[in-house]
């Protein structure tokens, strides 16, 4: 490590204590990022942590909507992203708008929306679900008659698959997820016979087909530390890669494909987190029409996990 980015480091500490902040890091951010992070997480630990934290401040390292989650979940701390222009691509498939035309093309159909989604679309839900509840919070809805799961396809299709149950879904996909083909992980497997499979349902359904475990990125941490294989390929954003060599010194992870980057999780770098708290700035705020009805559909996501 240079010197210049260790002073970098001291200064984030340092500002952080006279800002009463904390930084939360999703597991695709940046090794920088991840090192200055007080906590690292999948989207809904993220989520918990920004509702628990006694900090005023949070700096949220991921993309926009999982800052405007935190911001639905604590609307009296300043949720702040280093940078705002990190979007979910999947996220921006489907509007408030379209969710209100499918709904009224299903209206007797209960609504599951993926928190990958914008705090608009999450006030047209009835449920919020993350990737790893999603099949939880199906199999809870088992008297209701029609589910429209949105926006995910291919979260809908591994959801459908594991609860049995037809799904009414919307065409998004995440490009970064769709990037990991079945040819990748037969080379890798080719590669390295021993490894476990692990892949996120995001990916493409032949490639789920093909993995030993279908996990969340926390899932995946968890997975990793507790298994008994050496060896894993691991199907998700190559960030995650980081954490698991960093958490398990003694094993070996390989990305199912290197093409797997999420431009959007790559913004955010040490220096931004220090003008972020320099300034405190770019706010993230949900206004209360919007945040109120946004939060009942996490509320009963999170009475039912
Ligand atoms: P996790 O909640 O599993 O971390 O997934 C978030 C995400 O954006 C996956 O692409
Ligand atoms: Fe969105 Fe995919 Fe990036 Fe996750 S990896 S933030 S789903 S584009």
């Amino acid at each position: 490590m240079t010197k210049e980015v260790s002073s970098l480091e001291n200064r984030i500490k340092e500002l952080k204590k006279q800002r009463n902040a904390v930084i939360l890091a999703h597991n695709y951010q940046l090794p920088e990022v991840q090192d200055v992070a007080d906590f690292r997480g999948d989207s809904l630990e993220l989520s918990r942590a920004a509702a628990k934290t006694e900090a005023k401040v949070i700096v949220f390292c991921g993309v926009y909507f999982m800052a405007e989650t935190a911001s639905i979940l604590s609307p009296h701390k300043t949720v702040i992203m280093p940078d705002t222009n990190a979007g979910c691509p999947m996220a921006n498939m489907l509007s408030a708008e379209e969710l209100r035309k499918l709904k009224s093309e299903h209206p007797q159909a209960v609504v599951v929306g993926y928190v990958n989604s914008s705090a608009q679309v999450k006030a047209e839900l009835d449920y919020c679900c993350t990737s790893t509840n999603a099949v939880a919070v199906v199999n809870y809805l088992k008297d209701q008659e029609e589910i429209i799961f949105v926006p995910d396809k291919y979260l809908a299709d591994y959801v459908s698959k594991q609860t049995g149950r037809k799904l009414i879904i919307w065409n998004g996909f995440c490009p970064t997820h769709t990037k990991i083909l079945p040819e990748d992980l037969r080379r890798e497997k080719k590669f390295h016979p021993f490894a476990k499979v692990i892949v996120h349902p995001e990916c493409l359904p032949q490639v789920v087909a093909m993995a030993d475990a279908v996990l969340s990125t926390s899932q995946m941490a968890k997975f990793a530390k507790e298994t008994e294989a050496k060896e894993m390929i691991v199907g998700t954003e190559v960030g995650l890669i980081y954490r698991l060599k960093k958490d398990n010194p003694g094993k070996e992870f390989y990305p199912a494909s290197e093409r797997a980057v999420c431009p959007n999780m790559k913004r955010t770098t040490q220096e931004k987190i220090l003008w972020a708290l320099e300034e405190l700035k770019e706010e993230v705020k949900v206004p209360d029409h919007i945040r109120l009805r946004a939060k009942k559909a996490i509320d009963r996501m999170l009475e039912i996990v």
